[in-house]
């Protein structure tokens, strides 16, 4: 890793130390896209595209599920649309692995060159299963990334939701085939900090694997937004503590905010989790949401200032099957 990127193992492909989610990009059901958020359009995505990239932002992070393919087909056009800043991102999309897509290599190929072709793209950087929920082996996995990989139409390839032990499992049965494993996409804030207490980040670093952090920001909760009072809308069900209790953290972040220059909760989040060695990729929708979170770039906490961020966190058990099926 340099100061400010991390290498992909086993690729070319280098990655900032913050990235953007568009699962929000498509999608109505969670996020309300051309439902209870009206805000939410191709405008507002494409200023929240533009700002991410121009402030260094330049990892996105999609899959075939995100609105049924919308999110993909929308990063397509932004794409095709502005060619200077095409040039700079870097694209992650995933495979959704369901029980019973039992030919896993054929259903992964197919899915790839779907997500290629609505992407409009020959290749992606990274491409990642979505979660552990295949019934086929690692190895099997492992052989259909290969084949991917083997024709060129993926530079990196990375897991998601993976525990420590399907983690070193994967990681194994891709060097088994000349592949490196680039990376795991797990649930990881201040509202669910299992990964580092459990172990995972640490294997990750100790088996060169970038973590990417999803729902960095809680799904908006540590975004100082929301409140008891003011709960957030839709259906997020990541990240879903109490507020009374979110609403101590956010205080924690404000505090610690106004000792740099008045940084938002949201920031100081995000600062947290880079603090630890993951990659955040937080969801933007439009160019302040863009903005504020890239501002968590270019300063870093001191240890006590994280340290007093982990009292204040919450460790936050889900269960996985809830997060992988919810098709965040
Ligand atoms: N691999 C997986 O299983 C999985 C699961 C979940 C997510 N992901 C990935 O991780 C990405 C991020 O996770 P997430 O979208 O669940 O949660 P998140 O990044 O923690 O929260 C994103 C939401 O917070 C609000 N927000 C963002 N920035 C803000 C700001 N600066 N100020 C105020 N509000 C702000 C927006 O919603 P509102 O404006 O509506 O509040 C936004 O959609 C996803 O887009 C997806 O790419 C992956």
């Amino acid at each position: 890793m340099s100061s400010d990127t991390y290498a992909l193992a086993g690729s070319d492909v280098t990655i900032p130390l913050l990235g953007v989610g568009t699962w929000a990009w498509g999608d109505s059901s969670t996020w309300g896209m051309g439902t209870y958020d009206t805000g939410l359009t191709r405008d507002s995505i494409r200023e929240a595209w533009e700002a991410s990239i121009d402030a260094g932002a330049t990892l996105f992070d999609t899959a075939e599920v995100y609105g049924g393919g919308e999110s993909e087909r929308i990063i397509g056009s932004l794409l095709a649309a502005d060619l200077p800043r095409a040039a700079r991102v870097v694209l992650a999309t995933k495979f959704m692995p369901s029980p019973w897509k039992l030919n896993v290599r054929g259903a992964l190929l197919a899915s790839l060159r779907a997500s290629l072709g609505r992407l409009g793209v020959d290749s992606v950087d990274l491409y990642q299963i979505h979660g552990p929920i295949s019934l086929r082996s690692h190895a099997a996995l492992a052989d259909a990334l290969a084949a991917a990989h083997g024709e060129g139409l993926v530079r990196a390839v990375g897991v998601s939701n993976y525990s420590v032990r399907e983690t070193r499992s994967i990681a194994g049965a891709l060097e088994r085939r000349g592949l490196r494993l680039a990376t795991n996409q797990i649930e990881f804030s201040l509202l669910r900090r299992s990964p580092e207490t459990s172990g995972l980040l640490a294997a990750c670093a100790d088996l060169g694997v970038v973590p990417l952090a999803y729902s960095p920001i809680g799904q908006g909760r540590l975004t100082g937004k929301y409140s008891a009072a003011a709960p957030p809308p839709g259906k997020r069900s990541f990240s879903n503590h109490p507020m009374e209790v979110v609403d101590g953290i956010v205080a924690e972040l404000r505090a610690i905010g106004g000792d740099h220059d008045g940084k938002q909760p949201s920031q100081v989040a995000l600062n947290w989790v880079i603090s630890k060695g993951a990659v955040p990729i937080p969801g933007a929708k439009n160019r302040h949401q863009a903005e504020e979170n890239a501002g968590a770039l270019g300063w870093r906490l001191d240890g006590d200032e994280v340290a007093r961020l982990d009292r204040a966190a919450l460790g936050g058990i889900r269960s996985l099957a809830s997060r992988v099926w919810q098709h965040g």
